[in-house]
């Protein structure tokens, strides 16, 4: 018995009627859903927030504020400040070039994360800002909580961590690691691009500091996404804004000004209100469905992906199938360019990968991938079929060159 139909919901996307897609990691679909919710906000009540007086401003204010709770809630973090940002990127840079860094203070990266899980920390180091940077090594696929504990030193200020790896679709154990973190007064920064759209969250339980993600991933519009902080941040631990000018001040007085308290602090300028909206849209949809079902489903196509893939001579997986999965899974094919075999994927069988490096140039250096992998990533709207056409075609492209 499947744990969840997809058949239930695929209507609801309807390119899903012409093609196979399994590019969720990158960017997932959205649903009718949440692309009306957007286009009733552009006729409905298209003003600015917590700007004007008049009817449609009011309007707009409330559905954002209404938004920004049902995204707190979706993350099982209520009691936290949840601002929105343009994506998971520009949380990490709040963080990053908010907080008021020591001179001796280090980081702790993971070699399998995203650029935009390295970048901004490596800046501060390139910037002199902080010490330096300690990385845990990952290429087997998996970061333990004993990994990064013997990384830690003194000079500790902040864990990085990659909360789903988006090469190896591996879940890190961050309850664990933020343990570990509160234990020693580390910070934990955690990227959840890749667990929002899969994992049901509490953050709150958790215990990390920060936490990143993306609404293009998990069935939200492009360009929205949050940083969320929890409320046991203080002092020199709460980033300053990345941006400043109106929205965010409280008072302008000659040329000093305050700004105002909460998430409101890191939207400076207008925000992209349609798109807050559309990504509460996407978090009930997914509440809907059920986040515990979505996550079984997931996980189950992507072990299905493993044992398929696995099977073909020729094919190497390098996700390991006893760790806690997203729908993700990385391979290549023997003696055949991973944009080669994306792009038969696509004009043999209509199946929509990713193939290259996928933003972790570290991660694939260190495992000697020059051409990256293929990435086939699954999600709620994927089906067996869609997983049993993959391998099928696959293999033919593995014959193709024996
Ligand atoms: C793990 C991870 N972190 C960060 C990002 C960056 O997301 P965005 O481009 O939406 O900021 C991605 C995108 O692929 C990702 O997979």
């Amino acid at each position: 018995m499947p744990l969840f139909d997809p058949e239930s919901i695929r209507s609801d996307f309807p390119v899903l009627a012409k093609l196979i897609y399994l590019d969720n990691a990158a960017t997932s679909l959205s649903p009718r859903q949440v692309i009306e919710a957007q286009v009733t906000a552009e006729y409905h009540y298209r003003a600015n927030v917590g700007r004007g007086i008049h009817r449609l401003s009011r309007m707009a204010t409330h559905q954002y504020q209404e938004a920004r709770e049902t995204l707190g809630r979706f993350l099982g973090g209520e009691k936290g400040t949840l601002a929105f940002t343009k994506n998971t990127t520009e949380a990490a840079n709040i963080v990053a070039r908010g907080i008021h860094w020591n001179k001796t203070d280090r980081i702790i990266t993971i070699l399998q994360d995203h650029h935009s899980n390295l970048l901004p920390w490596y800046r501060l180091k390139n910037d002199h800002l902080i010490d330096g940077i300690d990385v845990v090594d990952s290429t087997a696929g998996t970061v333990s909580a004993e990994d990064i504990e013997s990384c830690i030193t003194k000079n500790t200020r902040l864990i990085a961590l990659g909360h789903a790896s988006n090469v190896f679709g591996t879940i890190a154990p961050a309850k664990e690691i933020a343990e570990i973190c509160k234990d020693k007064n580390i910070l934990l920064h955690l990227d959840g691009a890749q667990t929002a759209p899969h994992l049901p969250l509490n953050l709150e339980q958790i215990g990390c500091d920060y936490f990143a993600f993306s609404g293009h991933k998990m069935l939200g519009p492009m360009g929205t996404g949050g940083l969320w902080i929890s409320p046991d941040v203080t002092g020199d631990d709460v980033p300053a804004p990345l941006c400043t000018g109106g929205g965010m001040v409280q008072s302008v007085s000659g040329t000093t000004f305050t700004t105002v308290s909460g998430p409101g602090r890191y939207e400076a300028g207008t925000p992209n209100v349609p798109g807050a909206i559309g990504l509460a849209e996407a978090a009930r949809y997914l509440t809907n469905i059920g986040m515990k079902n979505v996550a079984d489903h997931s996980a189950a196509l992507a072990r299905r992906m493993i044992r398929g893939l696995a099977e073909i001579p020729g094919v190497r997986v390098y996700t390991p199938e006893d760790a806690p999965l997203i729908g993700t899974v990385s391979f290549t094919v023997d003696n055949v360019h991973p944009h080669e075999v994306a792009y038969f994927l696509d004009e043999a069988a209509g199946i929509m990968v990713r193939s290259g490096e996928h933003c972790c140039q570290p991660l694939m250096h260190a495992l000697c991938l020059t051409g990256g992998t293929v990435r086939a990533s699954a999600y709620c709207y994927n089906t067996r079929d869609d997983i049993d056409m993959l391998i099928a075609t696959t293999e033919e492209i593995a014959g193709m060159v024996k």
